[in-house]
């Protein structure tokens, strides 16, 4: 069984975010994973300079990496600042990164990104950011569907799953090559 850790890179109260996260997280579950959702907001950072590579980890971050590295595949559902993706997401990959002395947590980690917004294009800007840092600063290896949620404040049905059909079979095709390359993990 597939072990996918998952987070959202908002912690707000009603984040659109963190809901995205959590339909996924059950969406996982329900393919077969075995899902740990976390909240970054409680790990909380300074922001990160190069004093990073004279001191010691803060206890947040090591955790963080630890959670990295003992999954199989990662999902972050991002929001989208002004075309990008938020700079507490982005601190807390950096400080991920060099948290751990066995190595960069997130090289060779297979990840899924997707966001929320109520806006048309759905964080579709920022993930195409995400996936180069992910890939060409971090060594990640970012599967191709990408999950960008328009209209997310209205975007949900009565039964809690996404109301839209075109972006729900999105999802279903995100969920399932997740599952079957985090299980290809050696
Ligand atoms: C500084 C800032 C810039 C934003 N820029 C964008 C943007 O470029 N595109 C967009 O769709 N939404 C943008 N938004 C709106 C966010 O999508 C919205 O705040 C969303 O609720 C954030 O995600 P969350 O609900 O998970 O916290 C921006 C919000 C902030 C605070």
């Amino acid at each position: 069984m597939p072990s996918i850790l998952v987070f959202a890179g908002s912690w707000r109260p009603g984040s659109m975010n963190t809901r995205l996260a959590t339909l996924i997280a059950g969406n996982l579950e329900a393919a077969g994973a075995q899902v740990t959702q976390i909240s970054l907001g409680d790990y909380p950072l300074p922001l990160i300079d190069a004093r990073a590579y004279e001191s010691e980890p803060p206890e947040e971050a090591r955790k963080l990496a630890e959670l990295v590295v003992a999954h199989d595949a990662l999902f972050i559902a991002s929001p989208e600042y002004n075309a990008g993706y938020p700079p507490a997401l982005k601190n807390a990959l950096d400080w991920v990164s060099i948290a751990r002395k066995g190595g960069p947590a997130l090289r060779d980690k297979v990840v899924a990104i997707g966001g929320a917004s109520a806006g048309s294009l759905g964080t579709y800007r920022c993930l195409t950011q995400l996936r180069t840092v992910l890939e060409l600063g971090f060594g990640a290896l970012v599967i191709p569907e990408m999950l960008a949620v328009s209209g997310a404040d209205k975007g949900y049905g009565a039964d809690g799953d996404l109301a839209d059909k075109r972006i729900a079979g999105m999802r279903d095709r995100l969920v399932a090559r997740l599952v079957k390359v985090a299980g290809l993990a050696p």
